[in-house]
């Protein structure tokens, strides 16, 4: 997704700008681009990298100020192109805005403002936006977005500045994220807190329908009626160590390896073996409602869906709860039915997705108590929610998701043990769970000490174009997120599903050597996996199977075998999904693909 980073201070703006899109590149672009605002407004925009947009700075002459913007783009309305790349300005050159989000009524607009006699030069929705603001600008750049913003409908976070204000900008939000870092006679305003930390850890979020003007006096929060209001300051937890790549060859290698180490820090402190229950001081607010719960609704979008997945299996399982998990994007549209004592739990990495946020929107409009599982501090969802618990594995950077997916399911594993210890587990059974918990970190590692033997299986079929994933029970989530990993970074073609559905057509697409992935670890249905194995070599499917170690059989059923340590069932996707995060690390890095940044990718979809 898009980013933005706007400076207004006592220092150079320029290399804090592009400092600062440098650490939101990891969201996914496709062109970048600045303004200078106080030493005489000047635009400089390139497409590609941030890299690209540096270089031709460097030929541009006499680029000063201490006010700037800055956008990387990730376009919605407008091809890739230099003049659709942010910032865009009105037909005077006077003003200057960059954007994330979609105007939805910008043609309609665009119509009334050239009716008017204002021109057009790009494609994108955004320069209706700032040309609309021109339009209504009387002399207070403030005054100008409020009314532009009660105009538009939409999504934008936006940044704007005009050539008349050199010493102010306002920023604007509704749908996407942005936050005010508050510094030392400086502001960096920015769409996540990476690109805001290196220069203070006090910030703010942005509200719906909110407006801050900034100068170097201080600033001033109002909605866009002109309402003032306080924003909640907090101090970001971000250190920067954890925003960097640390000796690791890409962020994603990273963040698979130092699971172990963030599961434990997801796990801290919450789980309490004297007294055989979860702590969870997030669902302090709704312990009512969870003990009186008679059915959860999970709901997300990606990676996140399927770590929901595995939540309704375990409020299932665990809690004795009736889950149901939906695509959120589904779920806003549905019309659903949300009867008395229902829980909506959105799960989310950024708490940004603009479907899992409308989805929530709508589950608590019409009564759901909401409950957040959420990466990101201070995010959209997170405001948005009557309760919730964050996930605690710091920032993820690799644009596909990894020690969050384990982060989530770790989280929702703790939710249903929490909710099913309030209602009927046992003591010793919650006492087992938890001690059988603090072992996977550990478990983990043992995994990823095989990350050499998943390498070689996997570099052996690379050139496969159509991979199957299978799995039953707990493990049909992970069959998922095992084909979404493969597909979204090496760009193979890969179907996870439950390996009975197979035989209900999918299985006429096996064909000889078409690697077939099983989840064949110890479980219930590990019996019926292996007649799925059978059915599937004996068309001339290659079986890779994840297996547990100390099985004696599957090797005799299966062409390869990746092993996991033993835990009990509901504790199985946190070891079974880390030998395909490893696949798919390895099949991407082996063909040669941008392993952090997929192409068409962003790391957060804040538009539908
Ligand atoms: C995961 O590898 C993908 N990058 C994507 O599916 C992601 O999980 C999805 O967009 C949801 O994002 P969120 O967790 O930030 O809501
Ligand atoms: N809709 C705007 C455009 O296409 C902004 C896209 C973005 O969020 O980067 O330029």
């Amino acid at each position: 997704m898009c980013g933005i980073v706007a400076y207004l201070g006592e220092q150079p703006a320029l290399p804090i700008l592009i400092e600062g899109l440098k650490r939101l590149e990891y969201r996914g672009y496709d062109s970048a681009g600045v303004a200078l605002l106080n030493g005489g407004l000047k635009v400089v925009k390139s497409v590609g990298r941030v890299s690209v947009l540096e270089e031709k700075l460097k030929q541009t002459p006499d680029l000063c100020g201490t006010v700037g913007i800055a956008h990387t783009r990730w376009a919605t309305h407008g091809s890739v192109t230099e003049l659709n790349a942010h910032p865009h300005s009105d037909d005077q050159h006077r003003f200057v805005l960059v954007h994330n989000g979609i105007i939805e009524n910008y043609s309609t607009l665009k119509k009334v403002l050239e009716e008017r006699g204002r021109v057009f030069e790009t494609e994108t929705d955004t320069e209706v936006l700032v040309t609309l603001i021109a339009e209504l600008y009387e002399g207070d750049l403030e005054k100008a977005v409020q009314a532009a913003a009660r105009e538009v409908t939409g999504a934008y976070a936006i940044v704007c500045c005009c050539a008349d204000e050199p010493g102010v900008l306002v920023a604007a939000r509704k749908g996407s994220p942005l936050m005010v870092g508050i510094g030392a006679d400086e502001f960096v305003v920015a769409s996540d807190p990476s690109a805001i930390v290196a220069h203070t850890s006090r910030a703010f979020a942005l509200d719906d329908y909110n407006v801050c003007r900034i100068d170097k006096t201080g600033f001033r929060t109002s909605t866009i009626d002109n309402h003032e209001v306080s924003p909640k300051v907090m101090e970001l937890e971000l250190e920067l160590e954890e925003t960097e790549l640390g000796g690791f060859d890409h962020y994603m290698q990273k963040e698979i390896f130092e699971q172990p180490r963030v599961i434990r820090n997801t796990l801290r402190g919450r789980l309490d073996h004297k007294e055989g229950r979860i702590v969870l001081g997030g669902l302090t607010e709704i312990s009512k409602e969870l003990v009186k719960a008679r059915r959860f609704i999970l709901t997300a979008q990606g990676t996140a869906l399927h770590s929901a997945m595995i939540g309704e299996y375990l409020l299932e399982d665990l809690a004795k709860v009736p889950a149901e998990c939906e695509y959120a994007s589904e779920f806003r549209y549905r019309n659903p039915i949300i009867e008395e004592n229902t829980i909506v739990i959105a799960v989310s990495q950024s708490g940004e997705t603009a479907d899992t946020l409308s989805a929530l929107h709508e589950a608590r409009d019409r009564g759901a108590t909401s409950l957040g599982v959420v990466n990101v501090v201070g995010s959209s969802i997170t405001r948005d929610t009557d309760a919730g618990v964050y996930l605690r594995v710091g920032p993820e950077i690799g644009v596909a998701s990894t020690k969050a997916f384990l982060g989530q399911v770790a989280v929702l594993t703790m939710i249903a043990i929490h909710t099913g210890r309030r209602r009927f587990m046992s003591p010793d059974e919650c006492a087992t769970l938890l001690r059988e918990l603090d072992q996977i970190p550990d478990k983990i590692e043992r995994i990823l000490q095989t990350a050499e033997a998943v390498k070689r299986v996997t570099e052996q079929h690379i050139h496969k174009e159509n991979w199957l994933f299978l799995g039953r029970g707990y493990n049909y989530p992970v069959a998922m997120e095992g084909a979404l990993k493969l597909k979204e970074i090496s760009y193979i073609h890969a179907e996870g599903m439950p390996a009975a559905e197979m035989k209900h057509g999918p299985i006429a697409l096996i064909n000889d050597g078409m690697p077939v992935v099983f989840l064949a670890n110890r479980g219930r249905q590990y019996d019926k996996v292996l007649s799925n194995i059978a059915e599937t070599r004996s068309r001339g499917g290659h079986v890779i199977a994840v297996a547990t170690e100390g099985d004696t059989h599957i090797e005799s059923v299966a062409d390869e075998v990746l092993w996991v340590p033993d835990c009990p069932e509901p504790l199985s996707p946190l070891l079974t999904v880390v030998p395909l995060q490893l696949m798919a690390y390895y099949a991407a890095v082996a063909r040669g693909h941008d392993v952090d940044k997929p192409r068409n990718l962003a790391k957060s979809v804040t538009v539908e």
